[in-house]
């Protein structure tokens, strides 16, 4: 019966074709001027036009705002070798949704207890700015905040330029004369930078995480809404913003009434629509929604769920990583969750139906991901591409990597060669390294 009632999340290879024709579209839309303003996937050019050679050295702080963590970190790049610290702090549910001056005085207060910690008082450092949230970028230190995702809304700074913002935060705070911000760019070209660091042939940067998004080498000839100078080399990194993706309606043939309702209960209704399919965010709601209706139906926990199932948003995403991690035939952490859940009288049926779902759901963003990956590798042009990875739901679903792998196979084009490597320190090391093209 479960099967039955949520077999329209198994997505085919004949829906992950279409999406990949779909997502190319976009993508050509998104890079060309004319097309751009209504473009659904923006395909921002980010202005790193330097992919790192491992000559770079020196002191770098960094900051990392928009992911699970807000972080502040001070890299030492020393050629083919580095070291970082890093703090993390916590951001307030209330500063994520107000104005963007107490949003950014925290971020400055957060970067002042750093540098007192560090005692950093009398240097003045370069900082690379990892900013995950879609951002016009006019140049390397200058970008306009186009909107905020997941589960941020200062709006009164919408259009604002972010370096600015967050200068003027540092001005107010005192510490302006310790740090010049170099460069602002996205987690996914963080991403990118850091594994090109390591791999010659990285040219696609992932994140899975709360958010989901990508970003891929492109010519400077297709990026047609890249006006910077050459430094040569005649590339451009375009951060796609592809959790937009969807928003005119083009995923509707595999989206599903629970989609629908985690984007209706969200602070963006109508927008994010691939995203909300796939990260971290959104993925433990749509199992729970889908455990509920199961339970509707009769065919889970004997008809009835406990309040702690109907609350929304209470089944955790890091709980499909948990129960997908029993080994097969065994239920230790997914009996463990349902206790957690108040659904004590689940029994061996229940706990194999329950895995079952959050398998569905997990390999679902995983084949989309994949499909999105195919697309990028395609659009690069190369014959072998090293794509770099992050996020959450990427470093702590079991098989996530696996689910990818195997997709992509099926779906890459005969003769073309790719890998996937988890970035270690992304966000750090590859604002660093950014930082580091600017001087
Ligand atoms: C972190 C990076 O490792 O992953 C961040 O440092 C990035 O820059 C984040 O935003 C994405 O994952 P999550 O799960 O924290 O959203
Ligand atoms: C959201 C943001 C995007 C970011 C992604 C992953 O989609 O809009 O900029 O890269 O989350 O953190």
């Amino acid at each position: 019966e479960v099967l039955n009632l949520i077999k329209d999340f198994c997505v085919t290879d004949k829906d992950l074709k279409e999406y990949m024709k779909l997502l190319m579209a976009d993508l050509h839309k998104g890079l060309a001027k004319a097309t751009h303003p209504k473009s659904i996937v923006k395909c921002y050019p980010t202005y790193i036009q330097d992919l790192p050679t491992g000559q770079e050295v020196g002191k770098f702080l960094a900051l990392d705002l928009g992911g699970t963590n807000f972080r502040v970190l001070m890299i030492e790049l020393q050629r083919n070798h580095f070291e970082s610290i890093s703090t993390t702090f916590v951001i307030p549910q209330e500063k994520m949704v107000g104005s963007g001056k107490d949003l950014f005085d925290h971020v400055a207060a957060c970067l002042h207890i750093f540098i007192v910690e560090q005692k950093l008082e009398s240097e003045c450092m370069p900082l690379g700015f990892t900013y995950s949230f879609p951002l016009v970028q006019k140049a390397l230190d200058r970008g306009l905040i186009e909107r905020w995702t997941k589960g941020f809304k200062c709006e009164d700074i919408l259009g604002d330029d972010v370096v600015k913002v967050l200068q003027e935060a540092l001005i107010r705070r005192g510490i302006h004369k310790n740090v010049k911000i170099k460069a602002v760019l996205n987690d996914t070209a963080g991403t990118l930078m850091a594994c090109a660091w390591k791999s010659p042939y990285c040219r696609v940067g992932l994140i899975v995480g709360t958010g989901t998004n990508a970003c891929y080498v492109e010519k400077q000839q297709n990026a047609e809404m890249f006006d910077g100078q050459d430094h040569g080399g005649g590339i451009v990194l375009i951060n796609c913003e592809w959790g937009a993706f969807g928003d005119d309606g083009s995923l509707n043939f595999i989206r599903r009434p629970e989609d629908d309702e985690i984007d209706k209960n969200s602070i963006n209704p109508g927008r994010q629509l691939h995203e909300k399919m796939i990260s971290g965010m959104y993925m433990g709601e749509i199992v729970r929604l889908l455990l509920l209706k199961c339970t509707k139906h009769g065919a889970l926990f004997g008809g009835k769920a406990s309040s702690e199932l109907n609350q929304r948003d209470r089944f955790l995403t890091k709980y499909v990583s948990e129960i997908e991690s029993d080994e097969p035939g065994k239920f230790d952490n997914c009996k463990a969750v349902l206790e957690e859940l108040d659904l004590k009288n689940a029994n061996e049926s229940d706990y194999a139906n329950v895995r079952y779902i959050c398998e569905m759901v997990s390999r679902r963003a995983a084949y989309m991901c994949s499909a999105g990956l195919c697309t990028l590798i395609k659009k690069t042009g190369e014959k072998r591409v090293t794509v770099g990875i992050d996020g959450s739901v990427y470093r702590f679903h079991p098989h996530f990597h696996d689910l990818m792998m195997e997709k992509m196979s099926s779906l890459i084009k005969p003769g073309v060669v790719f890998d996937l490597m988890l970035a270690e320190d992304g966000s750090g090391r590859g604002a660093a390294l950014t930082a580091a093209s600017a001087l």
